[in-house]
């Protein structure tokens, strides 16, 4: 049996350990905050996780993985470098912990011509897939814009409701889970104003919106939307 040494103590980090420990893959965790020497914790370890900050990774294997005899990886979804494998979890890991089939149904992404996720944790039966190391970036672009951003229009729908007409976030709920729906199961799920192209509503949002952070994000959905639509047309 393998045993994995986990390094960082951040978000991805508690998850992997809680799944980890769930399938009763054998691991230790080291972090620099603990003031242990990480030569003595990698004694004993076969394969590294490395789960610190993007930024800090190459730096990090650098001065630690080079002539290494273990098997070295990182989970970042944008970086690609020769000094270690990678396999992306293509997840949002929130503060609470998951149960085990949620952690099952994690698809990673690695890359292609490099080690894949059954070579680097044989352990785990999760699906995965691989991408070309370059196209990195814009595959995690993708991934921040449609995880991150809508985290972002959602929040401030929420506070702005409650701050400015006192609806709870309750109110809210049922049209997220319909939009999350549609997006699963229709062919077409966007609606509103711009998929009408109802110019004169959309106008009286952006006259509504001015001074607002997002009212720039509003521009330039509307200016995203109809350029896409543009190129879509023969
Ligand atoms: N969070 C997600 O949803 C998610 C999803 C997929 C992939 N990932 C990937 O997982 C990795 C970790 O992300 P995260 O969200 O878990 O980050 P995080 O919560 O911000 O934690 C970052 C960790 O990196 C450590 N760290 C930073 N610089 C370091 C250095 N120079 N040496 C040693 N440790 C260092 C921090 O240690 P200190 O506490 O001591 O500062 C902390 O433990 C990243 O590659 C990220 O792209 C994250």
């Amino acid at each position: 049996m393998n045993r994995y040494l986990l390094i960082g103590n951040g978000r991805l980090s508690r998850h992997l350990q809680h799944y980890f420990r769930l399938e009763g893959l054998d691991f230790a965790t080291w972090s620099r905050s603990e003031g242990v020497p990480l030569e003595e914790a990698l004694e004993g370890a076969d394969r590294v996780l490395l789960l610190i900050s993007d930024d800090a990774i190459e730096p990090f294997l650098a001065a630690h993985a080079g002539g290494d005899r273990r098997l070295w990886m990182h989970c970042s979804g944008s970086l690609s470098t020769e000094l270690a494998d990678s396999a992306h979890p293509l997840l949002s890991f929130g503060d609470e912990l998951y149960e085990v089939e949620r952690y099952r149904r994690i698809p990673f992404v690695c890359e292609r011509g490099r080690r894949r996720l059954p070579e680097l944790i044989p352990e785990l039966a999760n699906p995965h897939f691989a991408i070309d190391s370059e196209d990195k970036p814009v595959y995690h672009a993708l991934c921040a814009m449609a995880g991150n951003f809508t985290t972002m229009l959602w929040q401030k729908a929420f506070d702005d409701c409650r701050h400015r007409f006192g609806l709870p976030r309750e109110v809210l709920l049922p049209y997220l889970e319909s939009i999350a729906h549609n997006l699963e199961h229709a062919s077409d799920p966007l609606t509103g104003p711009l998929a009408r192209d109802d110019r004169a509503v959309i106008d009286r949002h952006l006259q509504e919106l001015e001074g607002d952070p997002y009212h720039g994000v509003y521009r330039a959905f509307v200016a995203a939307h109809r350029e896409a639509a543009e190129r879509r047309t023969p």
